[in-house]
C-alpha cells in the first residue's frame, strides 16, 4: 500500500444556521485502502461525505486529491467527480431512465465513451451482477438490493479511483443487505479505494482497514478495527459493544 494518500481532507468545518455540525475534521485514505466512517447519528458523517464530494460546501478546510487541492471550479468539480464516485442510501437512480440508460448516462455526458462503448461496458457490468436482463427495465421494478447494485456499477462505469458510500445498506430491507455488502467486499479485494458511512459495525469490522470514529462534529480516534475494538476510549467501547 503506497504511503501517500490518494484523498485527504484537511480541517473540514461546517456550520448549519450557525451551529456547527463539524469541526476541523481531517482524515486520509490512501490508494486501496478501505476507510470507514462511523459514529452516532447526528455525529457529521454524513456532512463529511457530502463536503468531500462538494455536495455541501465547507466553511473551511481543503480537499486534496493526489496531494493538490480540488480544483472547484465547474469543469474542476465535473473532473474531480468523475474520478471520485458516490454511492448514496437512496440509491439516487433517475427514475425515467431504464437500468442500461442510467448506467451510461454520465459516461456518454461527459463524453469519455462512444454510446456502443458505454453500452457494452454497462451489459458487462450488469453481467457482473447478475442483472443482465434487467437492462431495459426501470428502476422502480427493481428491489431495492438490486437498485443499489446498479447505483454502484453505474458509478464504476466512470472509473473512478475512489468510491464514497453513504449508508449504502441503510434504505434496504435486511435480506438485502448481504447481496451488497458481497458486491463491496468484492470490489474491496479489487484494490478500489473506498471510504464508507456505515452504522454496521460487524461490517466496518469485517471490511476496513482503518475507522474513523466520529463524534459531534469530530474525529474521535482513527484505528484499524481490532485497535478500536479496544479502544481506551469508553464512549467508542460502548458505542461498538451496543452495536455488535
Ligand atoms: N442541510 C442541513 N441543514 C441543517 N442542518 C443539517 C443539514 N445537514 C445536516 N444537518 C445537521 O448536521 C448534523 C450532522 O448531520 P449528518 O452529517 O447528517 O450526521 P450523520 O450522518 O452522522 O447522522 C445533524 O445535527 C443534522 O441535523
Ligand atoms: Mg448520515
Amino acid at each position: 500500500m503506497s504511503v501517500e494518500p490518494i484523498l485527504e481532507v484537511r480541517g473540514l468545518c461546517k456550520a448549519f444556521a450557525g451551529v456547527t455540525v463539524m469541526n476541523d475534521v481531517s482524515l486520509q485514505v490512501r490508494k486501496g485502502e478501505v476507510v470507514f466512517l462511523v459514529g452516532p447519528s447526528g455525529a457529521g458523517k454524513s456532512t463529511v461525505m457530502r463536503c468531500t464530494n462538494f455536495l455541501e460546501t465547507p466553511d473551511a478546510g481543503e480537499v486534496l486529491f493526489h496531494g493538490a487541492p480540488v480544483d472547484r471550479s465547474e469543469n474542476g468539480l465535473n473532473d474531480y467527480r468523475a474520478r471520485v464516485g458516490m454511492v448514496f442510501q437512496h440509491f439516487n437512480l433517475f427514475p425515467h431512465l431504464t437500468i442500461l440508460d442510467n448506467i451510461t448516462l454520465a459516461p456518454l455526458k461527459r463524453g469519455l465513451l462512444t454510446r456502443e462503448q458505454a453500452e457494452q461496458k454497462a451489459h458487462a457490468l450488469l453481467k457482473r451482477i447478475g442483472l443482465e436482463e434487467k437492462a431495459t427495465a426501470y428502476p422502480a421494478q427493481l428491489s431495492g438490493g438490486q437498485k443499489q447494485r446498479v447505483a454502484i456499477v453505474r458509478a464504476l462505469a466512470m472509473n473512478p479511483e475512489v468510491l464514497l458510500f453513504d449508508e449504502p445498506t441503510s434504505a434496504l430491507d435486511p435480506e438485502m443487505v448481504g447481496e451488497v455488502q458481497e458486491l463491496m467486499r468484492a470490489l474491496a479485494q479489487d484494490g478500489m479505494t473506498m471510504m464508507v458511512v456505515s452504522h454496521d459495525i460487524g461490517f466496518a469490522c469485517d471490511l476496513a482497514d482503518r475507522i474513523v470514529f466520529l463524534e459531534k462534529g469530530q474525529v474521535v480516534e482513527v484505528d484499524t478495527p481490532e485497535e478500536l475494538q479496544n479502544s481506551a476510549n469508553e464512549r467508542v467501547r460502548d458505542f461498538l459493544a451496543r452495536r455488535q
